[in-house]
């Protein structure tokens, strides 16, 4: 049990030492808001406080996708919004993206989607 717990350290070690020198600088992104923080401040006043949609806002409810479905959403608004072509059809959220992360309000994909349906789903 020792030597696997020591041979596995080694390993990642090794890996970090390796594996992250090659990468460029701008990979590394810290986030300076929470998946919460960034959703009350930046997303709620069109999707809503409980992720229920806004008919006026033609913004559709955040309560019933899985995981993976917001992954592949966000992935998608985030790439397309700063400025790589996806194909798309979140033109909306794109154009909003881009001035939200002008504003520091930037998030990690997996964290916001993980969010959305811990805290909303209401099909769980
Ligand atoms: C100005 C209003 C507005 C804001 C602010 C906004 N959204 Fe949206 N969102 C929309 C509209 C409209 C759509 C549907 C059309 C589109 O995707 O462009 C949408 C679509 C989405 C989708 C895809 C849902 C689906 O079922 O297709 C997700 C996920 C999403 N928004 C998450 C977010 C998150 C996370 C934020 C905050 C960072 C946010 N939105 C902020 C208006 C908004």
């Amino acid at each position: 049990m020792k030597k696997i717990t020591l041979a596995l350290f080694a390993a990642t070690a090794l890996l970090l030492l390796t594996g992250c020198d090659n990468k460029p600088k701008a990979e590394i992104i810290t986030y300076k808001y929470t998946p919460a923080e960034v959703y009350k401040a930046t997303c709620a006043h069109c999707h809503g406080d409980k992720g229920e949609g806004m008919a006026e806002k033609k913004s559709p409810a955040l309560n019933k996708k899985t995981v993976q479905e917001f992954e592949m959403d966000l992935f998608d608004v985030k790439n397309g919004g700063l400025g790589q072509s996806t194909a798309s059809e979140h033109d909306v959220m794109e154009h909003n993206m881009k001035k939200l992360a002008e504003k520091g309000y930037t998030y990690d994909t997996k964290a916001m989607a993980k969010y959305l349906f811990d805290t909303f789903n209401i099909t769980k």
